[in-house]
């Protein structure tokens, strides 16, 4: 067989060359390469020509088709990076992100935050920013917890007040109940902490007990200072601290009415003064506190002539309603979702006291 001349060699490279020039986009550039160096291709099959020649040729013919081979797959590989970053560049080119564009929520913004929830998480910001700690504590409690330890032994005419939902007794004889206060979670904090202290303990409470501004569970924010100095100055401090801050107003008017509480002496109940909500001429109450007795410090193991401080207890629901204007109790816990998309609050609107707590 004769051997092609290395014009041949020439010419194929010439040709070659030029399709993978001319190849415009990668599939292009892929079947060039394979109809020159596949298996069937024309660079291959002249090596599996090879064989049939005499042995001097089979040498020059060999390092011949080796070095058209090494020059195509060179061309070869420069037109794929150049064929690569035109594809990239035409990509980049259509596929725009505008960076300024707004969030695009999707089912995120489907859900709303409960109006209690949200005003939890705005009265939290409040204390922590005032070092105020966290504190839990169980819906169901004891007789002791929430009654006896808190000064408020059986018989005691404070616990006709309290509707209490109490389970049956057990074999022992005690019966369990749900906690009608979160003030048991003072109890719990004293009796396992040493002084100083410095919590809020907000929680579910029961009473048996509906109509418009009653439900048989609602919610509570407790707050319990102790240490050795604390008194009521700091007490009407804090809640006025508070109330500005909650109500996010520059003043607000406090009255602080003498009242009563087994677990506090003295007692007080505290009002607002409705313009704050804007509704002047009006006295709301919103809270009851007091310095926490020495009998409920000695009932948790602290000596009252060393520790002193105060407890203020509010419902979190009545401040939900104050401060959002929303008329009627029973629509907190009724599920439903049209009452929940007009109060509730976007997932993003996480209170802060830098950034506002409730814009
Ligand atoms: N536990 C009281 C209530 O539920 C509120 C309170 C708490 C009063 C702490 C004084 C001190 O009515």
């Amino acid at each position: 067989m004769s051997v092609p001349a290395s014009v041949d060699l020439t010419t194929l490279e010439n040709e070659l060359l030029h399709e993978i020039s001319s190849a415009g986009d990668l599939p292009a550039l892929e079947a060039v390469r394979v109809s020159a160096l596949g298996k069937k291709g024309r660079v291959s099959e002249l090596m599996s020509r090879l064989g049939a020649l005499p042995v001097e040729e089979k040498k020059t013919f060999g390092a011949a088709v080796n070095i058209l081979k090494s020059a195509v797959s060179a061309a070869l590989d420069a037109r794929k990076s150049v064929l690569e970053a035109s594809a990239l560049n035409e990509r980049l080119n259509t596929e725009r992100a505008d960076v300024t564009l707004p969030v695009r929520l999707g089912p995120v913004a489907e859900g709303r935050i409960h109006p209690v929830s949200q005003v939890l998480d705005e009265v939290i910001e409040i204390f922590a920013d005032m070092g105020f700690a966290v504190a839990e504590g169980p819906d169901i409690e004891t007789d002791a917890m929430n009654f006896d330890k808190l000064n408020i032994p059986a018989e005691h005419p404070a616990r006709q007040d309290h509707d209490t939902f109490y389970f049956s007794p057990g074999s022992d004889g005690t019966r369990l109940l749900l906690r009608t206060h979160t003030s048991p979670v003072q109890i719990r904090t004293m009796s396992t902490q040493k002084p100083p202290i410095r919590i809020i303990a907000p929680g579910r409470v029961y009473r048996c007990d509906s109509d418009q501004t009653h439900t048989p569970m609602f919610h509570q924010i407790e707050g319990l200072v102790i240490d050795e100095t604390t008194h009521m100055g700091h007490l009407k401090w804090v809640l006025e601290e508070f109330c500005k801050a909650f109500f996010e107003v520059d003043e607000v008017k406090m009255r602080f009415r003498a009242s009563h509480f087994p677990f506090t002496e003295p007692s007080m109940e505290v009002d607002i003064g409705a313009e704050a909500i804007g509704k002047p001429g009006q006295w709301l109450e919103i809270l009851g506190c007091g310095m926490v007795h020495p009998n409920v410090l000695r009932n948790c193991g602290l000596d009252p002539d060393k520790y002193q401080g105060f407890a203020f207890g509010m419902g979190l629901d009545r401040l939900t309603m104050l401060k959002y204007g929303i008329p009627d109790l029973r629509a907190f816990f009724s599920g439903d979702l049209k009452w929940l998309r007009h109060y509730g609050f976007g997932v993003l609107d996480v209170p802060t006291l830098g950034g506002g707590l409730s814009s």
